[in-house]
């Protein structure tokens, strides 16, 4: 347990790094790999990337919306319904997840059915191609069976029913499934920690 949590870790730290470093190549703003290291660092001490890493028993947050901050419960989300959300207290771009409330009978390998609660079941809405944020439509789309996740950027598919394996465009794998349960108040909490690494390896 203790070597999975430093693996994650380590994996979110990766994330963090390549995050930021996108973002500085984006901008031109770093004009040599010391000062780069220097500020990642910097910036990665004061978001506290090392205190946020996501464990089992971590309650889900909205992300956004008008009750953003706040505990989702099983009966925040209808069936058919998702919404981003992270772990309370970690909110940091490689924690966002897409929890959706899917039927259960619908949900199959390679979904970690294990990991899922009477159909409620998240993933890393991190894109696995170059890192956009995925949205989750329980509606009809050119190429798709619904419901599905798609990636805004450069139109990557994927089908939460089955593991959100990738469907169509330029993702190279799966997005990550976070595992969840909901607790006896009927709140919806992080049951471990991704099942693999998230965002772009
Ligand atoms: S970043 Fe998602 S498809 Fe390119």
């Amino acid at each position: 347990m203790a070597e999975e949590r430093d693996e994650q870790t380590q994996d979110n730290m990766k994330m963090g790094r390549r995050t930021l470093v996108r973002w500085f190549i984006g901008i031109g703003a770093v004009s040599s790999v010391a000062g780069l290291s220097s500020v990642l660092s910097t910036i990665e001490r004061e978001n506290g990337v090392t205190d946020t890493v996501v464990q089992a028993g971590d309650p889900l947050v909205f992300a956004v919306g008008t009750n953003q901050g706040e505990p989702i419960m099983y009966s925040s989300i209808q069936p058919g319904q998702g919404a981003l959300a992270y772990p309370r207290g970690k909110e940091v771009q490689e924690n966002l997840v897409l929890l959706l409330h899917l039927n259960s009978a619908d949900l199959v390998e390679p979904t970690v059915l294990e990991w899922t609660a009477d159909g409620m079941v998240a993933y890393s809405a991190i894109c696995t191609h170059l890192g956009c944020t995925v949205n989750f439509s329980h509606e009809g789309m050119e190429g798709a069976e619904y419901p599905h996740l798609h990636c805004p950027c450069h139109t990557a598919l994927f089908n939460p029913q089955q593991g959100a394996e990738v469907v169509g465009g330029p993702a190279p794998r799966a997005l990550p499934q976070l595992p969840v349960a909901v607790d006896e108040e009927g709140m919806v909490v992080v049951a471990g920690p991704f099942g693999t690494p998230v965002g772009v390896l």
